[in-house]
């Protein structure tokens, strides 16, 4: 009798290769899986590596909406994102084959059409502890659920009830942060540092992290992707204040065992809620990435585009010359990866997407 190859088959082996193999994945495979498991929609959580837009109407400095941010986005319009161009998830939902953009759900240009194939809740400077929001004036988590809550409502004025709630199981959620948790908040930040020895705060994260899967889970999510935070110890602006070229080892270690303990974490959320949970190993492809820059085409992995690419991002980016050509870096400003590695990023999350949710 002969064997058929699945494409669950076909998908596995290609995750087992991935590092030799990045790209190897063809987009119509992913689009005809994703329309087989009814993939409807994206609906996003989490802070800058995310967020499309949300903060430009919100009272705080963590800001991207002008130039040079958005050069290499559609029109060079600057949107918000912090990047050059697109984020991951942006190309997370075009190889899905909905849309080439996530629109973020507080922008007033959103139109009701919009809503279908999904939207970004997300924050720039959150985090999964509530007062790393707090800090900057941001959206919580808490409250990116509550407007998730506001999307379910007009949703169904759009959609009806059936088709929505059908719109929302068959969704992806993706959750992408804790960065700023560590920088913005336990490093710079009294509070934290005196209730919780770095181990134990990196447990209070991951109970946070908890604690949101579990609510969106209640509330019909039924697929989720967590994104783990990048070897931060790597960012310019790290690295700059911190008064070393190297890779700040002591940072990358948190990131590093904190992307362990969610990984634990989420294996027995799995089995505790029944939801398909994949981890995207961020740390890993960025690591990859910075270490075998040929690979990708990439010629300058330690410096930001912006500027003197060492200190600026958000305000004191703004309207600074750039390098001139962005897709050979790795950063496009000291803080943020440029669309370029958004794509990386984006290739890889769209393979464990295949191999953990679509199967
Ligand atoms: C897709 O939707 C159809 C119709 O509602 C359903 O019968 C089928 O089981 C769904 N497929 C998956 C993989 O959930
Ligand atoms: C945020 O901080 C302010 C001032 O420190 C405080 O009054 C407020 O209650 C905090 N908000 C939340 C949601 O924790």
């Amino acid at each position: 009798m002969a064997r058929k190859v699945t494409m669950a088959m076909i998908l596995t082996l290609a995750a087992l290769m991935a590092p030799l193999l990045t790209g190897a994945l063809d987009i119509g495979q992913i689009r005809a899986l994703a329309a087989r498991h009814n993939l409807s929609c994206i609906l996003v959580f989490g802070d800058s590596s995310v967020d499309p837009g949300n903060n430009n109407i919100l009272q705080t400095t963590m800001k991207g909406n002008f130039p040079p941010y958005g050069k290499d986005f559609f029109n060079a319009r600057p949107t918000g994102r912090f990047s050059d161009g697109r984020l991951a998830t942006d190309f997370i939902a075009e190889a899905i084959g909905y849309s080439k953009i996530v629109p973020a759900f507080l922008d007033p240009k959103l139109r009701p059409s919009d809503l279908v194939h999904g939207v970004s809740f997300a924050s720039a400077a959150s985090g999964y502890d509530d007062l790393t929001a707090n800090i900057s004036n941001v959206l919580p988590v808490s409250k990116q659920l509550e407007y998730f809550l506001h999307y379910k409502i007009h949703l169904r004025k759009v959609v009806g009830e059936k088709k929505a709630k059908d719109i929302i199981k068959y969704g992806v959620f993706v959750m992408s942060m804790g960065t700023n948790d560590f920088l913005q908040n336990y490093y710079l930040q009294s509070t934290r540092t005196e209730q919780f020895s770095l181990t134990g705060f990196q447990n209070f994260l991951v109970s946070c992290m908890s604690h949101d899967v579990e609510e969106m889970h209640r509330l019909g999510a039924t697929r989720l992707v967590v994104v783990g935070v990048p070897p931060f110890g790597c960012m310019p602006l790290v690295k700059t204040i911190m008064g070393t070229t190297t890779c700040v080892e002591s940072y990358n270690a948190a990131a590093s065992s904190f992307n362990y303990k969610m990984s634990e974490q989420l294996a027995a959320l799995k089995t505790k809620l029944g939801m398909k949970i994949a981890f995207v190993d961020t740390y890993r492809i960025v690591e990859h990435a910075v270490n075998n820059p040929t690979l990708y085409d990439l010629k300058e992995t330690s410096k930001g585009c912006c500027g003197t690419g060492t200190i600026e991002y958000g305000d004191s980016c703004k309207g600074l010359s750039t390098c001139s050509d962005p897709s050979k870096y790795a950063f496009w400003d000291a803080v943020h990866p440029t669309e370029k590695m958004n794509k990386i990023i984006a290739d890889e999350a769209v393979k464990s997407l295949g191999v953990e949710l679509l199967t």
